[in-house]
């Protein structure tokens, strides 16, 4: 094991990604963000410098940040934000956490203006069960895109005049390119010029790992490459038992890896990233698939002839919906997915927890919100709860939706249940839960089917729309976490919760001092101190 640091430097700067120039925040001048590559067994520094004029916050998703909760990047939650000008040091451990993850900033909507990017930890050799199962790997980031920073798009979303319908993307990327047709754009005057596809160059008759991020802001995308299955063997850093497949779902925050083996005719094929565009508000003129090319060795530069696996019937009248954009809107079928090293289902629940999802109008502002059990997450205070929880007795205010865990060990189940046309990616921070149950309709206990016999583990789950997701963990990790959808119009609008989780043994723990005074600094002006 090893210390691996890196340093990153957090400016305000402008970029083209589709060709379309716009505001956006970059680490390290790049788009998607550095990559963080590391064994597990190391330990991660990462040296963070706010050059921006505004507060940041940096969350590792896909880490469950044990003995570290201090470092997980949640402004109001367990962290204070990094004030602008300063410096800040995440570390954090990787013991248990090989895989494809990701990080992104935490604070308000940052990450949807530029600030995400990958990280692989690498499973030692002697005991990666895939280590002879595929030559060579890429790391693929999808994401929707916007013309606009978030700014302009909230201060729609965030009004009477938008009745609650998320900003609309203009664009997809894959690795932060794509091309845009300039006749479209919006508003007009932007810069707007032919932007690039990604190009990814194969040698024929290897097998290659693509691990698959979806880093968007709110669109489910659906994966595939023409004429190639794909074999799935990890999601969310659990390996599984592997699947073959046309096509993967990804939605935000998910990740999986599959492996493609380039057997087919040394030509070139397109990758596709369609957008899940039957479960996004109102159509666009957006372009529904996002493109990179997969070009085999010795196939020279000409475009990819390839056809997708829908092909519109010519004849007919009806409009043709693609069904792949239904697909895209759903997670990959659990009782399908199987963790590699098998774990019974866990029981007995010890606390069941219902978590109803809901959007209203609030009568005096007109504003819709999101509601968890009808309580809508307000804005994160200065001073997170991990810090206050600290020193006195836990107590909250309901607008910042806290729940308490207080037994170790014991098993926490959430029903998360949506009546609701649109479908939520639910990320729960801390841990990597079974999904074990997801489904149509209201869940009910005993008569809903459970994913019994080794339920797949991950970090982000679907709640289907007018559907389900049921979830466990173990309550053995001491923090404050996080329950929200990764839809990060829906963080901004309150569906969120939190876990204080094992309070008695987090007040028995040493807060790392520079931890503790980055909430000695006074917020800047115009945020309340809690
Ligand atoms: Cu990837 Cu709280 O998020």
């Amino acid at each position: 094991p090893r210390n691996r640091i890196f340093f990153w430097k957090v400016t305000a700067s402008t970029l083209a990604p589709d060709g379309v120039t716009r505001p956006v925040l970059l680490v390290n001048d790049k788009y998607p963000g550095p990559k963080i590559e590391v064994n597990r067994g190391d330990y991660i520094t990462v040296v963070v410098q706010n050059a921006l004029d505004v507060p940041t916050s940096f969350h590792w998703h896909g880490f469950t940040m044990r003995d570290d909760p201090w470092y997980d990047g949640v402004p109001g939650m367990n962290q204070c934000p990094i004030p602008p000008g300063t410096n800040f040091t995440y570390t954090f451990g990787t013991d248990n956490t090989s895989g494809t993850h990701w990080w992104h900033a935490h604070f308000e909507n940052q990450y949807i203006d530029g600030l995400v990017g990958a990280i692989i930890v690498h499973e030692p050799p002697e005991t990666d069960p895939f280590l002879h199962a595929y030559d060579e790997e890429r790391t693929i980031i999808i994401s929707d895109w916007y013309h606009q920073p978030t700014g302009p798009l909230l201060a729609h979303y965030l009004s009477p005049d938008s009745h609650g319908m998320e900003p609309v993307p203009n664009n997809g990327l894959i690795n932060g390119k794509h091309t845009f047709n300039c006749a479209n754009v919006i508003p007009a005057d932007l810069k707007c010029e032919k932007g690039e596809r990604t190009v990814f160059h194969f040698l024929p008759n290897r097998r290659y790992r693509l691990r698959i991020i979806n880093a968007g802001a709110a669109a489910p995308f659906l994966f595939s490459v023409d004429q190639h299955q794909l074999q799935v063997i990890e999601a969310d850093g659990t390996n599984l038992n592997p699947i073959l497949v046309d096509s993967v779902p990804v939605n935000n925050g998910q990740r999986y890896s599959v492996i493609l083996t380039t057997n087919q005719e040394p030509k070139n094929y397109w990758m596709r990233a369609e957008f899940g565009l039957d479960c996004l508000p109102k159509p666009t003129n957006l372009d529904p698939v996002i493109l990179a090319e997969v070009r085999y060795q010795g196939a020279g530069a000409a475009e990819p002839t390839s056809v997708g696996r829908f092909v519109p019937d010519p004849n007919s009248k009806e409009p043709q919906i693609n069904p792949a954009f239904v697909e895209a809107c759903k997670d990959l079928d659990l009782f399908q997915l199987h963790p590699l090293q098998p774990v019974p289902i866990l029981e007995p629940i010890s606390k069941s927890i219902q978590v109803r999802i809901s959007f209203k109008k609030n009568e005096t502002d007109n504003i819709v919100r999101g509601y968890l059990n009808d309580i809508t997450y307000a804005a994160d205070p200065w001073n997170p709860t991990m810090m206050q929880n600290l020193k006195d007795v836990v107590q909250y205010d309901v607008a910042q939706h806290v729940m308490t865990i207080d037994k170790r060990d014991s098993i926490v189940q959430i029903i998360l249940d949506n009546s609701l046309g649109g479908e939520h990616p639910f990320h729960l921070h801390g841990h990597v839960f079974q999904v074990v149950a997801q489904g149509e309709g209201l869940y009910e206990e005993g008569k809903s089917q459970l994913s019994a016999v080794n339920p797949v583990r991950r970090d982000t789950a679907t709640v289907p729309r007018k559907g389900y997701t049921v979830i466990r963990f173990k309550a053995d990790n001491p923090g404050v976490w996080a329950l929200h959808c990764h839809i990060e119009w829906h963080v901004t609008t309150g569906l969120v919760m939190q876990f204080v989780e094992l309070p008695d043994e987090l007040r028995a723990m040493h807060i790392p001092k520079q931890a503790a005074q980055l909430c000695e600094v006074p917020p800047p002006a115009g945020f309340k101190a809690d």
